[in-house]
């Protein structure tokens, strides 16, 4: 891991060790991949100020999410299949991320099971709910996440129907992966993987096999997820899911300002702005585009987060600098865990801590709550500023 000094390095290798369907199920976008790509470039078009002879020798980037204590103004974000990275990947990020002094969130779609990861940590971590049809059975994960000490729930909210990867379609995504030819020969070039899938403890979905119906004989994620998520979802049903949570609520995939005053009006704790990584609705803003309007909007009442697209400290930088409190991280972690496992995801974790450290200090701040639009480089702070009384405007006009 030593000669690996950026997420892009990690990429890189876990593209090497981890078989083509799963690397491809995680670096791709739905459809055109239009917004998996814009994720990336508007944050990259963000402009930094450097300012020189601060005094920065005392620097720190410890803070709190929803007053949890933190390393780092970052968590780990939810990853369907995450084992099929690398064996036993859920114990081993979570494991990671909790050395680290960072929260970890276990995914509905997992392959390591609620308790699998409660019992090798030991530690509260986050669960990440999606919504079935089957609402006993969503009781009882609600349950078994409370049993396991859960200290935040995170009700993903952009995912009732599945925004189709032409590339998955075109791998013939299965879990565990089908023994067809193709499949043989590339995992045959991945001993590594192939070994730490073989030793893990898990080789399908941990938190939903046997409770669901048809589970076992379905091979298609597409088809389980279509005929099994619930497309009536709605914010009623947020109710619901509060009288059987009494725990932290954060609401993830908020793109639109009025579904984030909705969000916080039903009860959120906290609210993710997310378009799924560039997963779901293609053609959906860019989340850092959309983030000011929505901090604009509820910033004041509700802790905001922020994901997609981050692949640098820089990038967390710039999403505080627009107003988010914290963020969660996606991919670059994925690939740190295909990379080299719970190494690869410590390596993950560190390098964009480092990153955001060295970053603070360019920018001639010390602490992560005096991160504001201040270090942005003026030229691109005005152009937001418009931008975000525009949106405002015509938001306050469609009202
Ligand atoms: C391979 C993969 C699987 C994902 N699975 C889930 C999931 O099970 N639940 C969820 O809420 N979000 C899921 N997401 C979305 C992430 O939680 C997060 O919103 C997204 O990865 C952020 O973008 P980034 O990867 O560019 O950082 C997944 C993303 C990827 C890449």
């Amino acid at each position: 891991m030593k000669n690996l000094p950026s997420i892009e390095d990690l990429r890189l290798l876990a593209r090497r060790r981890v078989p083509r369907a799963f690397y491809d199920y995680a670096d791709s976008g739905s459809y055109n991949e239009d917004t998996y790509r814009s994720n990336r470039a508007d944050l990259g078009a963000i402009k930094l100020r450097q300012r020189v002879m601060v005094d920065v020798a005392a620097r720190s980037t410890e803070t709190t999410i929803l007053g949890e204590k933190v390393s780092a103004p970052f968590a780990l974000a939810p990853i369907g299949l995450l084992g099929m990275q690398h064996g036993d990947g859920e114990i081993l990020s979570a494991r990671a991320a909790l050395a680290a002094g960072i929260p970890y969130t276990l995914s509905t779609m997992s392959v390591g099971s609620i308790e699998d990861v409660a019992e090798a940590t030991g530690q509260p971590f986050w669960f990440q709910l999606y919504v079935i049809k089957d609402r006993g059975f969503i009781k009882s994960l609600l349950e078994r996440a409370q049993a396991a000490r859960c200290s935040a729930l995170v009700l993903t909210v952009d995912l009732q129907v599945l925004g189709q990867r032409h590339r998955d379609v075109k791998n013939g995504m299965t879990v565990p992966p089908e023994m067809k030819l193709k499949n043989i020969i590339d995992i045959a070039t991945k001993p590594a993987w192939a070994w730490s899938i073989l030793k893990g403890k898990r080789k399908t979905f941990g938190n939903i096999s046997g409770h669901v119906k048809g589970m076992e004989n379905v091979n298609s994620l597409a088809v389980w997820t279509n005929s099994q998520f619930d497309p009536a979802l709605n914010w009623k049903d947020v109710e619901w899911i509060k009288s059987n949570w009494p725990g932290k609520l954060i609401i993830k995939g908020i793109i639109d300002p009025e579904d984030a005053k909705i969000a916080v009006d039903v009860g959120a704790d906290a609210v993710v702005v997310s378009n799924h990584g560039g997963r779901q609705l293609d053609g959906a803003p860019s989340s850092i585009s959309a983030l000011p309007t929505i901090v604009d909007t509820i910033g004041t009442k509700t802790e905001v987060m922020f994901d997609g697209g981050i692949r640098t400290g820089a990038d967390i930088m710039r999403a505080l600098a627009l107003g988010a409190r914290s963020c969660l991280i996606g991919r670059a972690y994925v690939y740190g865990l295909g990379a080299g496992g719970q190494a690869g995801v410590a390596k993950a974790i560190e390098i964009l801590r480092k990153e955001l450290d060295v970053t603070m200090a360019l920018c001639g701040v010390s602490r992560i709550a005096d991160i504001n639009s201040q270090v942005l480089a003026p030229r691109h702070e005005k152009e937001l500023a418009v931008a975000v009384k525009q949106a405002t405007r015509h938001a306050a006009r469609d009202a």
